[in-house]
């Protein structure tokens, strides 16, 4: 199989290629069905020369309880368009999974997240153990944006395999985003798990808080350091207003005019506990 794959026989490349466009034809349909729907996400459907794609119901002979549970998943509800789109659910992300199924479970599906089997239809002729592949590898393909946003200089460490998009991302169930939906305490809760410094407590905390870690701070990535979504005083003058008074430059009703020159609000020995203080509620340590 291997073999035939690199040196194609007319016949072996006309069935090859048929099979490429069919897939080609559901990955389109699959695309105009999400671009009435959504915005940003692309959906691509992974090739996998010689295997195919069975459907959902298929994983469910084997995987009842993660069949059960993504009904309530976000992805299952995006992939639920049209007749093409809900059968393609779990295979979005796996890859197509005949030579899992036939298999019984022997071969990994093509997109497994833990290393073993080889493919039998891989290209190349080494039979070494399929490696674990990353997660983000699979999301990227129908999330390029996200892929950019971890590139940039100060990022959460997915890249180096510190992290995955699991950690903060839920496939199978619920809310895709762990946090659990749009709340925003419980998304600090989410920072908090592996960022308990910033719990505090605190005597004085920061309201901004309360808006949310990612007022701040971007998830993913961002040109500034730690992962600011703005490098300087904008950052906090989006929340605190500056007024112009007597040729005074006033914040929070007190006159920044030389502090300002200074460097950013949370350097040059101002409000370094940005997060909350023990001891000063103008947030200094
Ligand atoms: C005939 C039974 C069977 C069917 C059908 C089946 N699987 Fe599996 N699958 C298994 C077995 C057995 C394992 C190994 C379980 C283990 O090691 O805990 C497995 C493991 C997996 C894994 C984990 C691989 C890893 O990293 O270890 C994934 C992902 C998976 N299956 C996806 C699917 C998808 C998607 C479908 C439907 C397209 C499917 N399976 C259909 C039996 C099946
Ligand atoms: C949005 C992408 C996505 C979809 C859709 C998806 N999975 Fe997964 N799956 C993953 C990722 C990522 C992992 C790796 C586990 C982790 O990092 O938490 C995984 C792991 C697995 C595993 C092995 C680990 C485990 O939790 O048992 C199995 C089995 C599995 N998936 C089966 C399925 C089945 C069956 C479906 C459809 C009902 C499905 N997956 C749909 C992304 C997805
Ligand atoms: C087959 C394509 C496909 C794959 C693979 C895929 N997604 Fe998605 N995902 C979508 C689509 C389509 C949407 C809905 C469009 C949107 O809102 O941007 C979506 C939505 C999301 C959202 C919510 C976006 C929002 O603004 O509400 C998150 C978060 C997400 N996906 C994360 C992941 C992660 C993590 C993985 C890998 C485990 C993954 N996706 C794999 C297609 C995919
Ligand atoms: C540290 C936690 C964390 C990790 C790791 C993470 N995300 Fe996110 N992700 C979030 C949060 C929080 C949001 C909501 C951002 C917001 O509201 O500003 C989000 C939003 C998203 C969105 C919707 C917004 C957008 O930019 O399109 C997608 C898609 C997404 N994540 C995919 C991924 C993928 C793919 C990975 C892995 C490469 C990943 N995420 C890793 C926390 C994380
Ligand atoms: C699963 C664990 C995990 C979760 C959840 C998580 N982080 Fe992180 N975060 C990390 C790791 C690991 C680093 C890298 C730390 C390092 O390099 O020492 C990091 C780094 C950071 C940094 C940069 C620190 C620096 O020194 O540059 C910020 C800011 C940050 N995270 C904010 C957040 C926010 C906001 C959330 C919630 C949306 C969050 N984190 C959720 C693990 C996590
Ligand atoms: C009002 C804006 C703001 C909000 C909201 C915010 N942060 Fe920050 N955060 C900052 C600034 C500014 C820095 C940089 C401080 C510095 O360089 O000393 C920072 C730094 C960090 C760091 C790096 C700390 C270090 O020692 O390097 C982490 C981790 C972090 N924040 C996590 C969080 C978490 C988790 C939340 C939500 C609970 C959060 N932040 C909410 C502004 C904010
Ligand atoms: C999301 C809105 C928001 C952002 C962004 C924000 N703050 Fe705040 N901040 C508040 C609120 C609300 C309070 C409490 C009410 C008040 O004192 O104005 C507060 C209070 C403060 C206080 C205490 C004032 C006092 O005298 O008690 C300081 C100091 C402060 N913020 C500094 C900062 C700095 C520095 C930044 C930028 C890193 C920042 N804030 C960003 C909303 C925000």
């Amino acid at each position: 199989m291997m073999n035939r794959n690199f040196r194609m026989s007319g016949r072996w490349r006309a069935k090859w290629i048929r099979s490429l466009a069919a897939a080609a034809a559901v990955a389109l349909l699959l695309a105009l069905i999400s671009c009435g729907t959504v915005h940003r996400a692309v959906v691509v459907l992974p090739e996998v020369p010689g295997a195919k794609y069975i459907g959902s119901k298929e994983c469910e002979q084997c995987h009842d309880k993660l069949c059960r549970d993504f009904a309530t998943a976000d992805h299952a509800r995006l992939m639920a368009e049209g007749p093409n789109a809900r059968n393609v659910g779990c295979e979005s992300c796996h890859g197509p999974g005949s030579l899992h199924s036939e298999s019984g479970g022997e071969v990994k599906p093509p997109y497994a997240f833990t290393a073993g089997r080889p493919q039998a239809s891989s290209f190349g002729a080494q039979p070494a153990l399929q490696p674990a592949r990353a997660t983000q590898t699979v999301c990227f393909q129908c999330h390029p944006n996200v892929r950019g946003q971890f590139g940039l200089t100060s990022h959460h460490p997915v890249p180096e395999g510190r992290l995955s998009c699991t950690a903060c991302h839920s496939p199978h169930k619920g809310s895709i985003f762990r946090a659990g939906g749009t709340s925003l305490l419980s998304e600090n809760e989410l920072c908090f798990g592996c960022h308990p410094k910033q719990r505090g407590p605190y005597v004085f905390e920061h309201e901004a808080l309360r808006e949310g870690c990612t007022t701040c701070h971007s998830a993913h990535g961002s040109v500034n350091a730690k992962m600011l979504k703005i490098r300087d005083a904008n950052l906090c003058l989006r929340c605190h207003f500056q007024q112009v008074n007597g040729g005074k430059l006033l914040i929070g009703g007190s006159d920044h005019t030389l502090r300002l020159q200074q460097g950013t609000c949370w350097t040059g020995g101002c409000h370094e506990a940005v997060h909350g203080s023990r001891v000063s509620s103008a947030l200094r340590f």
